[in-house]
């Protein structure tokens, strides 16, 4: 597997480390084929740096609506298009990226500090998210003002 390398920044101020969108990167995942269909493996601490700690996985979700709009201060997160396809667009207050993920044994690895947005889901797609702790919502940053004045404005 391909090693992945991240150029941490820190906030001056604060000390925090900041997101930043070259962090977030699109792994592949293992994938066993056979004739009855395929596999595809996730193991905390291997095919993910972290320890998978919470599962959850959106759904149902109407065309033309997006979700997301919001920050983690601490989650890591992998985000995988189970099924159909959806975009999600990675911000870290000075640029932004969209990533297009379309198929079950690809990942995009979120780390704290970006500001996300899922869209353009097709019909009947499944987002499944890996996270590394349980559901805070102290962790969250809802306001996009704050999050710019949380991870350090420009870099
Ligand atoms: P949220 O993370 O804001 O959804 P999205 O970013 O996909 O739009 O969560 C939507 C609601 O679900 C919110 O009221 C919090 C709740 N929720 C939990 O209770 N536990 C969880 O693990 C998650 C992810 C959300």
């Amino acid at each position: 597997m391909r090693p992945i390398t991240y150029v941490i920044l820190i906030n001056s101020k604060t000390m925090q480390i900041k997101g930043n969108i070259n962090n977030c990167v699109v792994i592949e995942l293992p994938k066993i084929i056979n004739r009855a269909g395929s596999i595809t493996i996730v193991n905390g601490g291997n095919e993910v740096f972290f320890q998978i700690e919470r599962v959850y996985y959106l759904y149902d979700v109407p065309g033309g609506v997006a979700r997301g709009g919001h920050a983690h201060r601490e989650l890591h997160q992998l985000i995988v298009a189970a099924s159909g396809s959806f975009d999600v667009i990675i911000d870290d207050a000075k640029n932004k990226k969209i990533i297009s993920l379309n198929k079950p044994n690809f990942g995009l690895l979120l780390t704290p500090g970006i500001w996300r947005e899922l869209e353009n889901f097709s019909s009947g797609a499944i987002c499944l998210v890996l996270a590394s702790t349980k559901y805070n919502e102290a962790d969250y940053i809802r306001d996009y003002n704050d999050f710019v004045i949380w991870n350090g404005g420009n870099q």
